[in-house]
């Protein structure tokens, strides 16, 4: 290959989930819907699994009525999720990262 012509791709992308902890008046919004018990959940589950995946509260997602609600850092969201729905999430997680780190 000549000098010069090697392309170098180099691509870091932070990994993180982020989850809907937002009050809403009134009593609606994902906190009322259970996502303080999600959050806890996704924060013991990354420090267990040590694949460091930053773990974020967010704001409103715009999706008040299907909380809690979680996302992926450029990838799906996730709606009603309970305790239950963590460890899969983490999976699509590092599924989605890996996908991504091979483009
Ligand atoms: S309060 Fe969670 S999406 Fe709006």
């Amino acid at each position: 290959m000549a000098r010069g012509s090697a392309q170098i791709k180099i691509m870091i992308r932070k990994r993180e989930i982020f989850i809907c902890a937002n009050r809403r008046a009134g009593g609606a919004g994902c906190i009322s819907q259970g996502s303080i018990d999600v959050l806890a959940k996704l924060i013991q589950r990354a420090r267990e699994r040590g694949d460091h995946v930053t773990i974020t509260k967010n704001v409103c997602m715009g999706y008040c009525g299907e909380g809690p609600n979680v996302k992926i850092r450029g990838g799906a969201y996730f709606h009603h999720v309970t305790v239950d729905d963590v460890e899969d999430i983490f999976e699509k997680e590092q599924a989605f990262h890996a996908q991504n780190q091979d483009e």
